[in-house]
């Protein structure tokens, strides 16, 4: 649709839907798609919040024309500079060509270094103000929610936070923009997907822009990605969310993470769950690393305060795709998971200690004891998976 939605009095939506790219950061799969989403504040001055993918610019750029309705555009605030959301700038500023970019010291720095542009770019302070007649605005610098130059904007007069990519999701927005006329319940495991695959670093830099916002009055979240949310409980479930991942609070459940050439490893992983389910543990989650994409299983990971890993011993090393994974959820400076392994070999065991030795690295809590197979599973091997899947559920019992 090329005309702007009105979300309310003088606020505009001018966003995109994007149901044609497969990966989002050519990693993440995007099977719902995604929106980069803008908005435009209509008041004595006219403000666009953040711009859309180039691949969009069309598009946007006709949205936003009408939303305008002959008025002149007088800023663009650039709340995060990725380019699913900086990418029409460039093209922005030749249609627009008196347009300030109002962004931080670090977005100054971007602006030129991808778009070449140096020149009426107005440059402010956390907490600094801008009044546009009715509306005044606050800026908030939230760096590391999702890159250095990251803040936020926050309208004093109508209570609407403008927050770049906290509280996004992955998905297209169908129809409705607001969550008062989609099903909000879609949006929430994408959004822990974008967080867990996009954002899941930083967990502590989300904590420290939760604790900034904590006293302001939010009637409206207008993220970069997916549904505006306006209905009280769901603005307190969405900050709720980020709340918890970014402590790395996981829920009661276990996500077991297995490879498994010929399917000796997966018994492995099949046992452990059954076990599991026996202990009363009704959140158990097998992935096949080689067949689910590390996207959904780091969003488990994130959910779960269980993990349990599975690998066969490959060129005397982990199968690769568990190493793949292991690479995924160290970067992301996982913590508070209980953490349990099985692996298996033919001549010569390598997958356990690589285990053992990334259980180190990352501080998890190890559980139970390793289970190590030598070709194919005897009854002691099958005892010895019960054992791990009952020690990981007392754990977890524990905390209830
Ligand atoms: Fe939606 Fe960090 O970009």
């Amino acid at each position: 649709m090329l005309e702007p939605i009105k979300i309310k009095e003088d606020l505009f939506y001018v966003g995109v839907n994007d149901r044609t790219k497969e990966l989002f950061e050519n990693l993440w799969p995007l099977p719902k798609g995604v929106s980069y989403n803008s908005y435009v504040l209509k008041d004595e001055k006219t403000v666009l919040f953040d711009t859309v993918d180039i691949c969009y610019s069309d598009v946007f750029l006709q949205k936003l024309e009408t939303a305008l309705d002959g008025k002149p555009l007088d800023y663009v605030i650039i709340n995060h500079m990725e380019p699913d959301h900086s990418g029409s700038l460039g093209l922005l500023r030749s249609r627009y060509p008196n347009v300030e970019i109002v962004g931080n010291k670090r977005t100054a720095d971007m602006v030129q270094g991808f778009y070449g542009i140096t020149d009426r770019v107005k440059v402010i302070a956390d907490g600094e103000e801008l009044s546009l007649g009715k509306h005044k605005l606050v800026f908030y610098l939230t760096p590391m929610v999702h890159w250095p130059e990251t803040m936020m904007t926050y309208d004093t007069t109508d209570k609407i936070l403008f927050s770049g990519d906290a509280f996004g999701t992955f998905g297209t927005i169908d129809g409705g923009i607001t969550d008062a006329q989609l099903h909000p319940e879609r949006y929430y495991d994408e959004m822990i997907r974008y967080y867990s695959n996009v954002v899941g670093k930083f967990g502590s830099p989300v904590q420290a822009a939760l604790r900034k916002l904590a006293n302001l009055d939010i009637k409206y979240i207008c993220s970069t990605h997916g549904p505006t949310w306006t209905l009280p409980d769901q603005i307190q479930k969405v900050v709720s969310i980020y709340d918890k991942l970014s402590k790395y609070e996981g829920d009661e459940g276990v996500v077991i993470a297995y490879g498994s050439m010929y399917g000796h490893t997966e018994q492995m992983a099949e046992t452990v769950a059954y076990e599991l389910a026996q202990q009363g543990i009704r959140e158990v989650i097998l992935h096949n690393v080689s067949k689910r994409s590390h996207s959904y299983i780091l969003r488990d990971i994130f959910k779960y305060r269980g993990l349990i890993v599975g690998s066969p011993t490959y060129n005397n090393k982990l199968y690769p795709e568990v190493e793949y994974l292991l690479s995924k959820i160290e970067s992301r400076d996982m913590k508070n998971r209980y953490f349990g392994y099985f692996g298996s070999f033919t001549w010569a065991g390598a997958a356990v200690k690589r285990l053992a030795q990334f259980a180190e690295d990352v501080k998890f809590e190890v559980i139970g004891e390793p289970v190590e197979v030598k070709q194919s599973m005897t009854h002691d091997n099958y005892k010895q998976c019960l054992q791990l899947g009952k020690a990981m559920a007392d754990r977890l019992k524990q905390d209830r």
